[in-house]
């Protein structure tokens, strides 16, 4: 007969709000508080210390991989087997939110003190982590940690990854005490769920808490400088003028006219940084950079969205006397998740009397890189307000949160008994 567990949501939800606490700022253009928690830095550092120490007051033991990934184990019965392993990312973008990640790790803690409340043993061991620089954000290249553990970056790679100051991967991780000595490769779970907030309105609009999501889309990440000359604003003449700043102002426009058009099926495009250097009123920019970010669930879409853009630039460059450089910070492929792994959280779900409905994921997610090595799905949750994210207006509600967290325990615990 299949047990069924209830997670205790009070102490998850006191854990979501404690963990936002930590990297807690002022946010200006929401007037809210918001959680500002890059990776490797001080506030993640601490965050990172208050989940070992849940986890270890939940009895598990503790390791830390050479790019900083953490797992807590709860033994099984039989530890030859591999484990089940949940898990996702504490560290945010500069304006997140409490959920964003969070909530599948410290899900995954409360569903270690669930199985310990109820005194449950299982026959494989289970594992909750969390992974190094999911967001990208600081360091450039997103999933980080998940994609060295599952092979697809190389662990010297990533250990020389530099933020804006020059500071690596590798020092800061040093420094926060956080690089660890378990080999980065992990051994191979029996399966992988990542419990995560949706970060978009569509179940909110179907009326239900979870999702279970099918697969995350394409993600392509690039930065492009442009090098023109600085001149006189007054005395420059209009067509001999190599303008970086237009040549930028036109990549953006370009980018969402490429979305609008239909031609790229349901691309997304977005330039999240724009730069154009010390900005004076009457002097032409001579330097411009942008990051692009583009996501499409077909990736034959977007192939041809990146050699459109790549052509829209070179024959922009060329009429405005301007020089283009692109480097590519990262890419991914469209991910589809385990179908035996969403069909076994879909009649988790059914039988814990909670609708759902099945989703593509428009965010990427430590999963997608996991599921390169072990059965991989994720549970979604639902959000408020739209189901807006990456902005301190991100909130999901306890009773959200909670139930599911209940689909990853009921799920983990079934897969933990699996021989
Ligand atoms: C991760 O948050 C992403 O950019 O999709
Ligand atoms: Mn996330
Ligand atoms: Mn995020």
């Amino acid at each position: 007969m299949t047990r069924t567990v209830r997670i205790n949501r009070d102490r998850l939800w006191d854990s979501l709000m404690e963990l936002k606490e930590i990297g807690a700022y002022d946010d200006e253009a929401t007037g809210l508080r918001g959680v500002r928690r890059l990776a490797l830095t001080d506030a993640d550092a601490d965050a990172r210390r208050r989940c070992v120490r849940w986890m270890r007051e939940a009895g598990l033991e503790v390791r830390v991989d050479r790019i900083g990934n953490v797992y807590a184990t709860r033994p099984g019965r039989d530890r030859s087997l591999p484990c089940v392993l949940m898990g996702s990312h504490i560290d945010t973008v500069a304006t997140g939110g409490a959920f964003d990640g969070t909530l599948g790790v410290l899900g995954g803690i409360e569903v270690m003190r669930t199985l310990n409340d109820a005194g449950a043993e299982t026959l494989r061991d289970i594992e909750v982590g969390f992974f190094t620089e999911e967001e990208g954000v600081r360091f450039g290249t997103d999933m980080l940690g998940s994609a060295v553990t599952a092979g697809r970056i190389p662990l010297d790679h990533a250990h020389k990854l530099a933020d804006q100051d020059g500071k690596t991967v590798k020092d800061e991780l040093i420094r926060i005490g956080f690089d660890g000595d378990a080999c980065e490769r992990r051994p191979i779970p029996h399966a992988y769920i990542e419990c995560h907030i949706e970060q978009g309105p569509i179940l909110a609009a179907a009326g239900v808490d979870i999702g279970i999501v099918e697969g995350v889309q394409s993600i392509s990440w690039q930065r492009l400088t442009i090098r023109g000359e600085a001149a006189h604003a007054g005395t420059t003449p209009i067509e001999s003028r190599h303008d970086a700043g237009l040549v930028a102002a036109s990549v953006v426009v370009e980018a969402r006219r490429m979305c609008d058009s239909g031609d790229f099926g349901q691309l997304r495009a977005t330039v999240g940084n724009l730069d154009i250097g010390a900005g004076q009123t009457n002097v032409i920019p001579h330097e411009a950079t942008l990051t692009i970010d583009l996501r499409n669930p077909d990736d034959d879409h977007m192939t041809a969205a990146e050699q459109h853009l790549a052509r829209y630039v070179h024959e922009l460059a060329a009429r405005h006397g301007v020089q283009a450089a692109w480097e590519r910070m990262a890419k991914t492929v469209v991910v589809p998740f385990h179908p035996g792994i969403q069909q076994l959280l879909g009649a988790t779900a059914e039988d814990l009397g909670l609708p759902y409905v099945r989703v593509m994921s428009g965010a990427g997610h430590d999963a997608q890189e996991i599921s390169a090595i072990c059965p991989t799905a994720m549970v979604f949750v639902a959000g408020e307000n739209g189901g807006i994210s990456h902005t301190p207006r991100e909130y999901s509600t306890p009773g959200a949160c909670a139930n599911g967290t209940d689909v990853l325990a009921n799920a983990v615990l079934r897969l933990a008994d699996q021989p």
